[in-house]
């Protein structure tokens, strides 16, 4: 299969801040351990720090399964999520973190009504579950 790994706004900070929420490995390490998870599979992986230019990687996307962290941007991008429904592959919003034990705002998400699925709280293993769950 075709994965497509995308991160959005901050996450390249990932392994630099807020390590007891988000573990002290960087983005780079974690898609090295997602990629040796699907050794037989395609993994892309997207980091960007602008919304727009996510929404572009979303409408130009060509694969079998998008996984997206949006970071922030969950909470509030309804072009995020507009661009999600715009597109026919499927996405599944991941979080590293437990989104619902941590501040009240990040108990929203304007994208989960438009993805396939949502897995939080794993750490790294979200975003494998995630592509796993393409495969069942
Ligand atoms: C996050 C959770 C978001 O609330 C936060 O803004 C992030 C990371 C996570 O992976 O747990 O940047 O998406």
């Amino acid at each position: 299969m075709k994965f497509l790994f995308i991160n959005g706004v901050n996450l390249n900070m990932t392994g630099v801040r807020e390590k007891g929420v988000y573990g002290s490995q960087s983005l780079e390490e974690i898609n090295a351990d997602i990629k040796a998870h699907f050794p037989q599979d395609t993994c892309e992986f997207y980091q960007s720090n602008y919304e727009g230019d996510i929404c572009t990687k979303l409408h130009t996307a060509d694969c079998d399964g998008i996984i997206l962290n949006a970071g922030a941007f969950t909470h509030y991008s309804y072009a995020i999520r507009d661009a999600i429904a715009a597109i026919k592959i499927p996405v599944i919003e991941v979080h590293m973190s437990n989104v619902f034990r941590r501040e009240s705002f990040r108990h929203e998400s304007v994208i989960s009504e438009v993805c396939a699925g949502t897995i939080v709280g794993f750490g790294k293993n979200s975003y494998i579950l995630a592509a796993q769950s393409f495969k069942l």
